[in-house]
């Protein structure tokens, strides 16, 4: 009996050490810093570059649908050129980020961020003080040209002082973070100098799966775990927003590819693409940043439509894709 208890007590102490340990661990690891090699590129003042980088900005690569406060939201999609001043929070399980500044302010903004550092937080989800970034920014293919557009613009924006919260962890984050889970999204390829912007497949390939992120919302397990995880296979949805509040509206993103039975734009012709996009948004809470697309020249949405129309069907369906107050969802 006496052995008993003592086994029974060592055990306790030896969990509670490794207990202890672990703890000590999460807390002195979850600030762990990473590195890679500034990208080489620099603004200019060229008025076609700024030009370039205010469209990539407010439209495809809609930067502004984040980066701004959420005040100005509605002007924001209703076409104005609102601030880029930051301030949308975003409460995810690894905490609370808000989004930073994004004007050349010196103590509240990008003023004193290196082009090097802004290009890299862009490119490789590393910020500049080295932390991991959320994977909301996947430009990592983004070309050297349009990187360089969407410097020059914000270089030659007006600053405006808007004071960003640091990021708040939680514990589920501070653990993810120590231990490597959450860590910078590698994205596998190099980027190219310049593509042609043509209303051309390899230009809405280039769209669709860099700077608009639709591949990041449209296909199921790319948004916590990288491209490369794909459970049905890219661009065929199943993405759920919106929580699961049976109260709230939830959002559920279709099926992108040309399969005839089961995809969303298999049977809209080019035109009735193109007059969707222009249309804009219908439901006030989808996440899909549609004002910022309603921005998009019609050579950037034909080229999107082209490249859906090129990639394998893939059969997925997807029942409906607006579930209002008190709708149950069902398992699929
Ligand atoms: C889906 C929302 C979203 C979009 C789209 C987005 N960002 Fe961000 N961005 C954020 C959030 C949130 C943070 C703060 C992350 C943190 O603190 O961990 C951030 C941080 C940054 C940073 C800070 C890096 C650092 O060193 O700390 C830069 C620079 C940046 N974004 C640039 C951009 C640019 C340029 C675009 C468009 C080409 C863009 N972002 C698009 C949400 C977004
Ligand atoms: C932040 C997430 C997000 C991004 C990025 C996104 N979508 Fe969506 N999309 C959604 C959601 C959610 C819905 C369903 C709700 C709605 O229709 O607004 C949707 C709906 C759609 C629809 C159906 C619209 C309708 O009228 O039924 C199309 C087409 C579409 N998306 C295409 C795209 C394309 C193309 C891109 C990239 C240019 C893109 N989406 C980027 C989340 C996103």
């Amino acid at each position: 009996m006496k052995n008993l208890i003592k086994v029974i007590a060592v055990i306790i102490g030896l969990a509670l050490t490794a207990f202890i340990f672990l703890m000590l661990y999460v807390q002195t690891n979850w600030d762990r810093k990473y590195d890679s090699p500034y990208p080489d590129l620099k603004a200019s003042t060229d008025s076609a570059a700024i030009a370039r980088g205010k469209y990539l900005v407010y439209g495809p690569a809609h930067c502004a649908s984040c980066h701004i406060s959420l005040d100005d939201y509605e002007a924001m999609e209703a076409g104005e050129q609102v601030p880029l001043k930051g301030g949308e929070v975003f409460n995810l399980k690894i905490g609370v980020l808000t989004a930073i500044n994004l004007t050349p302010d010196k103590e509240t903004g990008i003023g004193n961020l290196t082009d090097g550092e802004i290009a890299r937080a862009m490119r490789d989800a590393i910020g500049h003080d080295g932390r991991v970034l959320p994977p909301f920014m996947p430009f990592k293919l983004m070309t050297d040209e349009d990187v360089i557009a969407v410097l020059s613009f914000l270089r030659s924006q007006t600053p405006v002082s808007n004071k960003i919260n640091k990021p708040e962890y939680t514990r589920e984050g501070k653990w993810r973070l120590s231990t490597g889970s959450h860590q910078p999204r590698i994205i596998e390829g190099t980027p190219k100098k310049s593509i042609p912007r043509e209303a051309s497949v390899v230009y809405g390939e280039y769209l669709v799966n860099t700077v608009a992120n639709c591949v990041g919302c449209h296909s199921v397990a790319s948004i916590e775990y990288g491209v490369k995880e794909f459970e049905f296979g890219p661009l065929s949805g199943g993405v759920q927003f919106g929580g699961t509040n049976v109260n709230n509206y939830r959002f559920i993103t279709p099926n992108l590819t040309p399969e005839k039975q089961t995809g969303i734009i298999a049977n809209w012709g080019e035109e009735a693409f193109l007059a969707r996009f222009k249309q804009g948004r219908i439901y006030e809470n989808s996440p899909m940043p549609w004002g910022s697309f309603a921005r998009m020249d019609e050579v950037d949405i034909r080229a999107i439509y082209r490249y859906l129309n090129s990639i394998p069907p893939i059969a997925h369906k997807i029942e409906k894709t607006v579930y209002g107050p008190g709708e149950e969802i069902p398992s699929f």
